[in-house]
């Protein structure tokens, strides 16, 4: 059952009831596309668009009922679940990052696991283990807390690289291999990381190879003050978080997926993309640029920065928004560059004022 010709389903289900003994992760899942022929997804594009702009609002209502005077963050954050990609927020403690990560699980009905990573965290604490059984005789599988929609890991900076891999691999290939068995990771599956910043103590910087496995790096950033005053008011008690229910089921979530995979990007956009990456590999102020990855990851986000707008068509406005967050982590400063303190932020955002864009059309 494709979603343009079951439009109304994910739109008219109700947000689902409170968290209880409901088991996550399995179920649903989507039948694939069979009757997707690019005429029918056209015309169903705008119901389907009205669907996820209604139950994306609601999710990111339930966020920022929690998370205060961060919009462009939480918008983000969801760009890239829709996009199903991975997120890295990276920031100084204390500003809301690990709120963010609970507050985004904790809207969508769907198993969540949080891993708080240390130094002396194992691989097969993050992907499982398979032990003996005395009864049955024989070994049997103990999923570790990938196996979840969304995994929250914790600081990710402070555990040890082998560690990181192993979490970092069940990312990219979606499935995770113990004892030459292979399991598959349910979609919609999101690592939400955190990381305070390099430069801080006791931690283990993520390698470049490693960033490139995130859609985008946001950081949180202090809240100004009217938002902080909020904050006060609203965390003073109680954790706001404890009355986050679920406002969205995981297979809604599968259902919005889907709609921005089907997002329109003109050949013109998509060479945009391509020329910004490219004039990061070519820029006299970065030793590394962005791989290739990095462009797929850009269009994605870029669809779902649209559909979040309601529009079935990528511009190139869209890339731009995305363009500092979805490459910046993936860039190094050469060493003139470092000494004059320029970051690769600035320089994506350099070329994306100075990269001419193409002209608008479909
Ligand atoms: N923008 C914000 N909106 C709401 N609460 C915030 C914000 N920034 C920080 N907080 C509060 O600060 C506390 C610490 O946030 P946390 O997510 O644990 O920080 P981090 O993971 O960045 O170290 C949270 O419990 C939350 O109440
Ligand atoms: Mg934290």
């Amino acid at each position: 059952m494709a979603v343009g010709t079951h439009g109304e389903s994910f739109m008219e289900t109700d947000p689902p009831a409170p968290r209880s003994a409901r088991p996550g992760g399995a179920g649903g899942g989507l039948d694939g596309g069979a009757a997707n022929g690019s005429a029918g997804a056209r015309e169903g594009s705008g119901r389907d668009l009205a669907g996820l702009a209604r139950v994306a609002g609601r999710i990111r209502d339930a966020v920022e009922s929690v998370i205060e005077g961060k919009p462009k963050a939480v918008r983000l954050a969801l760009t890239v679940l829709l996009a199903e990609g991975h997120l890295l927020i990276e920031d100084v403690p204390g500003v809301g990052k690990t709120m963010l990560a609970k507050a985004l699980a904790r809207s969508v009905d769907c198993s969540v696991r949080r891993v708080q990573f240390t130094p002396d965290l194992l691989p097969s604490d993050i992907t499982g283990v398979s032990a003996y059984n005395q009864e049955l005789r024989e070994f049997e599988f103990k999923p570790g807390p990938v196996f979840a929609n969304i995994v929250v890991g914790d600081e990710i900076n402070r555990a040890s690289p082998k560690t990181q891999s192993a979490l970092l691999e069940c990312m990219e290939e979606r499935q995770v291999t113990v004892d030459g068995t292979t399991y598959a990771l349910e979609p919609p599956f999101m690592v939400i990381s955190t990381q305070n910043p390099v430069e801080m103590e006791g931690t283990y910087p993520l390698p470049e190879a490693q960033r490139d496995r995130f859609t985008a790096r946001i950081s949180m950033g202090y809240p100004d003050p009217a938002a902080e005053l909020e904050m006060l008011d609203a965390h003073g008690g109680s954790s706001p978080l404890d009355r986050l229910t679920p406002v969205a089921h995981a297979s809604d979530v599968r259902d919005l997926i889907e709609v921005v995979r089907r997002q329109h990007v003109a050949a013109s956009v998509r060479q945009y993309a391509i020329d910004l990456v490219t004039a990061t590999r070519k820029h006299p102020e970065l030793r590394l640029g962005a791989s290739p990855r990095a462009t797929l990851h850009l269009v994605r986000a870029a669809r779902a920065w649209a559909a979040l707008d309601e529009r079935d068509y990528v511009l190139p406005d869209d890339v731009q928004e995305l363009a500092v967050p979805v490459l910046a982590h993936r860039l190094l400063p050469t060493a003139e560059a470092q000494v004059e303190r320029r970051r690769p932020e600035q320089v994506v955002a350099d070329l994306v004022r100075r990269l001419p864009v193409p002209s608008p059309g479909k």
